[in-house]
């Protein structure tokens, strides 16, 4: 089975992250100094994906710029003689074939992916949410491309939550226990109530799925809120006699939806980059340190004295 193709749905409203996210996408939230999204591309790389469908909408044209050539500023690197600053820049635009489409309305993660049918023929693609950042040994899409070969089927990544949290995600009801970390689906609940939720194992942001989801998309009717939910046309295609496997990625997952989130996933990664580690480990560990940047009336009062 191959899977070459990866849809990143990326025309959300970005509400919890608003007024960031009135003009500039939350896809170009930086994550120390790269854009989240960049991360996103460098994990389908390391998967091997090398075409990458973005859905965008309305002032998302900053995504599209980050990943074109710019040529002034490579130039400038050169005569420099920033080699390496040129060869990150330049390895992504040289590897990955990037393909935007739009979504005209923010009608759905479903809808979103519908959206990108037109790019994806009769194979297995991959799928990416850009608010979750997976930081992994292995490439969590590789682990699941991984698993999509051996049972030649969809796979969907999940985790463990708390029951208190299970109404915050989509959620999978398990038909069998395959091994400790797999689980054959039998459907999915999106954000249930605790009391009917049918497991704490959550769906989080990455996908393998077979083409058939265009069909099940098709065949589901819209929610409350008028939005085609991704998980009931999975549920569809279980439905119409398609096997689905749930995995628990290896590797430590930041929701970067939401400003608390953002922030963790920040000291996280801050903490595991050899040079800022020591800063940032110092800054957190020393009170004096931290009470030096946190404002408080009557400091002020103090140093007016
Ligand atoms: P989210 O619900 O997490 O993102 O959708 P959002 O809608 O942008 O954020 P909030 O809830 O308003 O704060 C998960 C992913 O699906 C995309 C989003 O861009 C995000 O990457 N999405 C969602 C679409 O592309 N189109 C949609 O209609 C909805």
């Amino acid at each position: 089975m191959e899977v070459i193709k990866a849809v990143i749905p990326a025309a959300g409203l970005g509400t919890r992250f608003l007024p960031f996210t009135k003009a500039v996408p939350k896809e170009m939230l930086p994550l120390l100094n790269k854009p989240a999204i960049q991360y996103i591309i460098e994990e389908g790389m390391a998967s091997e994906l090398n075409d990458f469908i973005v859905v965008t909408s309305r002032d998302k044209q900053a995504i599209v710029d980050h990943f074109d050539p710019n040529l002034e500023l490579e130039l400038q690197l050169e005569e420099r003689g920033k080699t390496d600053l040129l060869a990150s820049l330049k390895r992504i635009t040289r590897i990955a074939n990037f393909t935007y489409v739009r979504q005209a309305e923010p009608r759905g993660l479903g809808h979103a992916i519908w959206t990108a049918r037109r790019c994806i023929g009769k194979e297995y693609f991959g799928i990416f949410l850009p608010d979750d950042i997976i930081i992994s040994k292995t490439a969590a899409m590789s682990q699941l491309i991984k698993v999509a070969r051996q049972e030649k089927a969809s796979i969907i990544a999940i985790a463990e939550v708390p029951v208190e949290q299970v109404s915050s995600y989509g959620v999978i009801g398990i038909k069998k226990q395959i091994t400790p970390n797999l689980y054959q689906v039998s459907h999915l609940v999106e954000k249930p109530d605790q009391k009917d939720a049918p497991s704490n194992l959550a769906i989080i942001g990455r996908y393998v799925l077979s083409h058939k989801i265009f069909p099940a998309l098709e065949e589901i009717q819209a929610d409350k809120n008028e939005e085609l939910q991704l998980t009931d046309a999975i549920s569809q295609m279980i439905h119409n006699n398609e096997k689905v496997f749930a995995v628990k990625v290896q590797g430590i997952r930041y929701d970067i939806g939401n400003p608390i989130g953002w922030i963790k996933a920040n000291i996280g990664c801050a903490l595991q980059d050899p040079q800022m580690a020591p800063h940032i480990n110092k800054f957190l560990q020393d009170k004096d340190l931290l009470d030096i940047f946190m404002y408080s009336p009557s400091k002020i009062f103090e140093n007016q004295l």
